[in-house]
């Protein structure tokens, strides 16, 4: 049993061929993909397609499109977040990547996220880029946090630590299996399988076998084999238990 826990399925690098891309996984034995709609313009799109088997949806305002908020937005989000396919708020985050990012903004509209989660009782997911410190700050200021997963997770070993004492489990991509990933691999090694989901966040970051190409759900595959390989434990065994803490985490049927 394998899920990606994190697509972006309704990108436009799969309009041509969307159907196929899906059934792909779905014959390669994936449970399950949980498809993000953190793009308002995607939306409806991620909704419409969340109707199909086999898909959950999650809906959220992106960090980088933080300064696209206003309550008529919000009041938008609030309903897609009642859907019954709807598992979390997401993704969520900071990224401070580009120097002309509004991070003070970025801040208020995650804080407002997370507390739009603990109203409706769902769990995040989380975007975090070259702000580990600050998200480790922003939820420090919380006196109770939902359930959630700091999804595509970059971060030391030590923030690591500290975000799964907040409760939180952590989200492995595609950049675990290259070469240079020292740094994720130490995190993968001390981190309990327990904690982990695998994701494959396409059309980015396809993992080494195919890198340079359009990554899709299928190549999940790529990352619980590389956990295990790290691990040294049974691949069947990385699949099943980050599929079951999937399963767990999103309350999934
Ligand atoms: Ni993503």
């Amino acid at each position: 049993m394998l899920i990606d826990s994190h697509a972006h399925t309704t990108d436009a690098h799969f309009d041509t061929d969307r159907q196929e891309v899906l059934n792909r996984a779905f014959n390669s034995g994936l449970k399950y993909i949980l498809e993000v709609g953190c793009e308002p313009p995607l939306w409806d799109k991620v909704a419409e397609l969340s109707k199909q088997e086999k898909i959950y949806s999650m809906f959220g305002l992106h960090p980088q499109d933080a300064d696209k908020f206003n309550e008529e937005l919000f009041n938008k989000l609030k309903c897609l977040l009642s859907d019954k396919k709807c598992v979390a708020v997401g993704e969520i985050g900071l990224d401070y990547h580009y120097e002309n990012y509004n991070r003070q903004l970025q801040k208020e509209i995650f804080v407002k996220q997370i507390n739009l989660a603990l109203e409706i009782n769902k769990p995040i997911c989380v975007h975090c880029r070259d702000a580990y410190d600050d998200m480790i700050t922003v939820f420090k200021e919380f006196k109770s946090l939902p359930k959630g997963v700091i999804h595509c997770f970059s971060g030391s070993y030590e923030q690591a630590k500290v975000v799964l004492d907040m409760g939180f489990l952590i989200g492995i991509d595609g950049p675990c299996t290259y070469p240079k990933s020292n740094k994720l691999k130490r995190v993968i090694e001390n981190v309990p399988l327990e904690k982990i989901l695998v994701e494959t966040d396409c059309p980015y970051l396809a993992p080494q076998k195919y890198r340079g190409t359009r990554n899709e759900p299928s190549y999940v595959t790529e990352v619980a084999k590389k956990i295990a390989e790290i691990k040294v434990l049974p691949f069947e065994e990385v699949c099943n238990i980050t599929a079951n803490n999937t399963i767990e985490l999103y309350n999934l049927k």
